[in-house]
């Protein structure tokens, strides 16, 4: 439950993330909630703004279920696997329920929006159902639900930001924030479920999240990584300025906040990521230099049927325009093994952009058939699961070596190294990450603090972690 949260976006297959009791949290409060999460950062980003409307309403945070008259799961509907998970975390609480009958289940997130009723009808799992538009009602359903009504609220918005709410910042380091920044897709990638379960693509009011940044760096933290779906998509028009602001203007914006804030941001979409942006990144210290660019499937024919709108040679010219302008900036990437009609070919092309990209990390994955999605209408699901497994393993095998070699080249170099914590294995270590998003680990000498900078000259590495000595 320590443990702090990592900069996985994209990362169901991590284990539900309960949340310990909220420093921030000073008042007393009548009701108690219990909040886990799965799924990407943008979930575990609106489970702080969950957090916040409940605090309103008079409910305080809780890490321990068993003291709570809310149990809330912040679901994620990517791959069927993420769903299992929740399941079976709703029949566990719907045990713990049979022996407490005042405590309340809910069921939150992507899951909440593709499965509505369902949970409440057929499976009588949940007591309230919520989208993630829909928060702001949470309060209103609970007293529904209280009073023995069905308490569902699953619609999507084209405007909801929750902009105006200040999140409460669950099991927080203290040093690394996230922030969201737009809501929604608007990409279809034919895969994805996401388009149906978030809904529309819309950006946040560029001033409030600077001034939430700003806020966060008043009260310590020293890295916001800024959230969204498609963040080379972002596009505000500030009619009281005169003003549209693009995602490079937003990025200047949180980066001129001070030199000491760093600032990251996740996910770019290949075939919006700009120039523009790459050039902000440059003009900038504080703006990390790295890059979350899922590829997805290295055949501009996969690509296609996956409505990826990009192929194989543009992909690659993008990796060629960052290695160019930002020469030490980290890539990584969302690889997806044995998508409909991919063959032999196919998946050697996709390890074979890996190895010219050079990633640094990759999530990997087995397709998943996903209900409703373009994939699923339109093409068979043909790829044997063993073929499938196969592949991934082989995709896996070559990440690993490629992180390995990026690794073992930072050997001898020095980094800039924000400090988040204790290391996870040792308390004599400290754990904190460079520019390039790498884990680097390195003994306790001086008076270091966490949230403070330190230069680190790396000896020795891991597929994982770079290890090192303050100079
Ligand atoms: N099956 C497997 N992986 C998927 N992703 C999204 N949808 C699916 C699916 N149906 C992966 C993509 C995406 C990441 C968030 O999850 O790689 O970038
Ligand atoms: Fe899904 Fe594609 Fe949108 Fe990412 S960009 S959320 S993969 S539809």
């Amino acid at each position: 439950m320590s443990e702090t949260l990592s900069s996985r976006i994209h990362d169901e297959e991590r284990q539900g993330k309960a949340y310990a009791p909220v420093v921030e949290d000073l008042r007393a409060h009548r009701k108690k909630f219990y909040i886990e999460s799965y799924g990407c950062q943008m979930n575990f980003a609106d489970s702080e703004i969950v957090a916040s409307i409940l605090n309103e309403k008079g409910f305080g945070a809780t890490g321990n279920y068993q003291e709570a008259d809310l149990v809330l799961l912040n679901t994620c509907s990517i791959r069927e696997k993420a769903e299992q998970t929740v399941r079976h975390r709703l029949q566990m609480f719907r045990q713990v329920k049979e022996n407490k009958p005042g405590m309340l289940i809910g069921v939150l997130g992507c899951m909440a929006e593709r499965l509505k009723g369902k949970f409440l009808e057929e499976e009588k799992l949940v007591d309230i159902v919520v989208g993630p538009d829909a928060y702001r009602t949470l309060p209103g359903l609970i007293e529904e639900a209280e009073s023995g009504q069905r308490a569902v609220n699953v619609l999507l918005s084209r405007e909801e930001t929750y902009a105006d709410i200040s999140p409460i910042r669950l099991d927080s380091n203290g040093v690394t924030a996230f922030v969201s920044i737009m809501r929604g897709c608007n990409n279809m990638c034919s895969f994805c479920v996401v388009p149906f379960t978030r809904g529309r693509e819309r950006s946040r009011d560029a001033a409030s999240i600077v001034r939430e940044c700003e806020d966060l760096f008043k009260r310590g933290y020293k890295e916001v990584t800024l959230l969204g779906q498609n963040v080379d998509s972002y596009y505000y028009v500030d009619e009281g300025k005169d003003e549209i602001v693009t995602f490079a203007r937003l990025l200047e914006k949180v980066a001129l906040i001070a030199p000491s804030l760093r600032v990251r941001f996740s996910t770019s979409h290949p075939k919006d990521i700009t120039d523009e942006v790459l050039y902000i990144m440059a003009k900038y210290e504080n703006i990390c230099k790295y890059i979350h660019l899922p590829v997805q499937s290295g055949s501009t024919r996969i690509l296609q049927l996956m409505n990826r709108t990009y192929t194989r040679e543009w992909y690659i010219a993008r990796v060629g325009r960052i290695r160019e302008i930002l020469p030490d900036c980290g890539i990584s990437s969302d690889i997806i093994a044995g998508f409909c009609t991919e063959t032999e070919e196919d998946h050697q092309e996709t390890l074979a952009l890996m190895q010219h990209a050079r990633y640094d990390m990759s999530y990997m994955f087995f397709y998943s058939e996903r209900p409703g999605t373009l994939a699923a209408r339109r093409y068979a699901d043909d790829v044997a699961e063993d073929v499938k497994k196969r592949r991934l393993d082989e995709i896996v095998k070559l990440q690993n070596s490629l992180s390995l070699e990026s690794n073992r080249q930072d050997i001898g170099k020095i980094f800039t190294v924000l400090i988040e914590g204790d290391s996870k294995k040792s308390a004599a270590d400290w754990r904190g990450r460079n520019s390039q998003n790498k884990v680097v680990v390195f003994p306790k000498e001086g008076n270091l603090q966490k949230g403070d900078y330190a230069q680190v000259k790396v000896e020795d590495c891991t597929g994982a972690t770079l290890i090192g000595k303050v100079i």
